[in-house]
């Protein structure tokens, strides 16, 4: 009898212990996962205050277009885009494959983040380029660090952000294309970008 009641106390206490140390995991664990929001580490300014050529910006140095929330994100490469005026806003256009994961979230949010990186960042840069967020984690792969702008996700590293709200999208058409030359060479599988002219909301640098 005596035995017994040692064995269920001594069971008892197994599972209190075991509750103790889930609660604590939980506890820890959100702390761990918080994304800092990009004003703690960035500065807004004035798109107007960006002295930066275009061209270089996105086809030398690339960027990363990113699109989702603090619970579900991706982010892809890009070097093909533009930054103007249209329709009286300050605009960017992006041009995005379908097949990219990135596309989905393109498709199913209002937002997109640009990201601009010095040189010390093309690796990360290759790397979220040449693989996908549908195979596996490459955004913690890359070692770059998600923050939270006002209606997206960025990232941490980046030297400039710019912050976009989606105006307009459409795929290319084929029919359009007055250098017959560029639909064979670009789009032998008939793949054609989407392109999304965004409003430029919001800009950050360090
Ligand atoms: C330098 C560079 C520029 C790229 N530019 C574009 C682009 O403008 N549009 C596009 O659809 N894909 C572009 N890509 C390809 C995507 O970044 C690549 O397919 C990526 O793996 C897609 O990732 P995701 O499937 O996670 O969205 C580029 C890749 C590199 C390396």
């Amino acid at each position: 009898m005596i035995m017994m009641k040692q064995v269920a106390i001594a069971t008892l206490g197994f599972f209190i212990a075991l509750f103790f140390i889930a609660c604590s995991g939980s506890v820890n664990k959100p702390a761990d996962v918080s994304i800092r929001h990009v004003s703690d580490i960035m500065k807004k300014f004035d798109i107007l205050k960006l002295h930066e050529s275009s061209p270089k910006l996105i086809g030398k140095d690339w960027m990363l277009i990113t699109s989702g929330n603090e619970g579900k994100f991706n982010t892809m490469t890009a070097s093909w885009g533009t930054l103007g005026e249209l329709w009286n806003k300050p605009v960017v256009v992006v041009f995005i494959r379908p097949q990219r994961y990135t596309f989905e979230f393109m498709e199913a949010n209002d937002y997109f983040t640009l990201c601009f990186f010095d040189e010390n960042y093309r690796d990360a840069l290759n790397l979220l380029g040449t693989k996908s967020g549908r195979d596996s984690n490459k955004i913690e792969e890359s070692g770059l660090t998600p923050v939270k702008t006002e209606n997206g996700i960025a990232f941490g590293e980046g030297r400039i952000i710019i912050e976009c709200k989606k105006l307009y999208a459409d795929f290319l058409n084929s029919d359009a294309f007055i250098d017959r030359k560029l639909v064979d060479y670009v789009y032998p599988d008939g793949d054609f970008h989407k392109m999304y002219v965004g409003e430029i909301v919001n800009v950050w640098r360090k």
